[in-house]
């Protein structure tokens, strides 16, 4: 999550803030994993959501509050403005600054008008937000929406906000109920957006936002131990005397890694498709120089797509993330960022298996595989199929957009510009992008 080098500052400068909180961390870690392993999506989950000591459960302070808006017109230019962001991340000692948090509220205004300006009116109007963190986007769509839309759309409105976290989802509630019109017309859900069992069916257009959840949603690891070998499930198992946890090679079997490895085009066995040539020099370069490749599946990613089309069939959405992640240590193809703080100072660290409940575990979006999966989650592609050739409609548009595209489009880019004309909003966060997504009229 956060505003983690969105420019050309060393990471550390925006990994200030997270606090540790002392206790039992180390039996944590180990106690995550019980007697049998588990697959790393479950070490994952755990690390971040427990209920009691997961990285987003303890503290709201996992995700930054501004006191106020930053004052962008009122600063000379970028150096400045560095100057002021390192001031208020040394006062708060929290943690990360999201896009949504550094520039209230016109980030979330750029989404209420993308959401006016595309929304069906003549329904009332439903948006859910998942993993709305302080409820900052909530309150500036609201805000945004009251003054915009006209009033019958304002005053039909709802909005319900699904957090996981029990801390956050109070915060919302207070930042939400800053404005009392807006309170009747808002509601906290304090669940797991992906497990099924919290979702009835809903039939109307609704839109669903999401903002840097995507990173922080659990991931699966396959590994294979040269160029040619059949990948394998990794899971975690905790070694015999409680203090140690290593990872554990089982055969593929979990459906959920299977259908994210079809998506990806991945060939269960190892093999990459290409010439005969080819796969002999493979097998040659395997056995003299054997190279161990890791791969990270976005599968959280992909249970919350099922879960979301399968409830709310006619959902728009827009997603904004990572696009690319600079710096990271942990080894594999879309491998995440593990970050701590302690003692004041950020660590990077090289193994996922560190992480603690006291460090963030963040994953860079592949926004093409985002997009393939939620073709195929609404049912119109299946991995194998030549698409361009399918007799069925696509069931859902999709666009990619830079954030600044996207806030240039939808948002009031000006009021983010600085005296000499640098706009962190635009200027910065290159490593981010919006996904919107609505449904087509295929939806048989
Ligand atoms: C990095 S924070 C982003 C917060 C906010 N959207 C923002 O941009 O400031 C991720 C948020 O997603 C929530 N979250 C993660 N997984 C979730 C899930 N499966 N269901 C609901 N909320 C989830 C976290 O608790 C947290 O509020």
């Amino acid at each position: 999550m956060a505003a983690r080098f969105a420019s050309s500052k060393p990471p550390s400068f925006f990994l200030l803030g997270a606090k540790v909180t002392p206790f039992g961390r180390a039996y944590f870690s180990t106690s995550i994993v019980g007697e049998s392993p588990v697959l790393v999506r479950d070490f994952i989950h755990a690390a971040l959501y427990d209920p009691e000591h997961g990285y987003f459960s303890q503290r709201s302070g996992s995700v930054g509050v501004l006191d106020r808006s930053i004052k962008f017109n009122q600063l000379e230019g970028r150096k400045a403005y560095m100057k002021h962001l390192d001031a208020i991340y040394k006062q708060s000692d929290t943690s990360w600054f999201t896009p949504v948090e550094l520039f209230k509220p016109w980030y979330a205004h750029g989404i209420g008008e993308a959401i006016l300006r595309t929304a069906n009116l003549s329904v009332p109007l439903k948006i859910y937000e998942i993993g709305g963190g302080s409820g900052t986007c909530a309150k500036g769509v609201m805000d945004y929406l009251k003054l915009n839309a006209p009033t019958r759309v304002y005053d039909n409105m709802t909005y319900i906000s699904v957090e996981i976290s029990s801390s956050l989802a109070k915060k919302q509630i207070e930042t939400v109920g800053e404005v009392d019109s807006h309170l009747k017309k808002f509601k906290v859900e304090c669940r797991d957006a992906a497990d099924p069992n919290g979702w009835g069916i809903e039939q109307q257009p609704c839109w669903v936002i999401m903002l840097e959840v995507l990173d922080n949603l659990p991931h699966d690891l396959i590994y294979s131990k040269n160029q040619v070998s059949s990948w394998m499930e990794v899971w975690v198992e905790n070694k015999c005397d409680r203090s140690e946890l290593s990872e554990l090679y089982k055969p593929l079997g979990d459906p959920l890694i299977t259908s994210c490895m079809e998506i990806l085009d991945l060939a269960k066995d190892g093999t990459t498709h290409g010439s005969m040539a080819g796969s002999v020099a493979r097998n040659i370069l395997a056995k003299i120089f054997p190279r161990p490749r890791r791969c990270w599946l976005p599968t959280g990613c992909l249970k919350l797509l099922q879960v979301l089309h399968g409830a709310l069939p006619k959902m728009s959405l827009i997603a904004s993330d990572f696009s690319f992640l600079p710096d990271v240590r942990v080894h594999g193809e879309r491998a995440p960022l593990v970050t701590s703080k302690k003692d004041g100072k950020s660590k990077d660290h090289n193994n996922y298996l560190d992480a603690k409940g006291d460090a963030d575990i963040f994953f860079p979006t592949d926004f093409l595989l985002l997009e393939r999966m939620d073709h195929y989650c609404s049912g119109w592609s299946k991995p194998h199929e030549d698409n361009s050739k399918s007799k069925k409609g696509k069931k859902r548009r999709t666009l990619m957009l830079d954030t600044s595209s996207f806030m240039e489009e939808f948002g009031l880019p000006l009021k983010t510009r600085t005296k000499d004309g640098y706009n962190p909003m635009l200027d910065d966060f290159k490593n981010t992008k919006f996904y919107l997504s609505v449904p087509t009229h295929n939806i048989k």
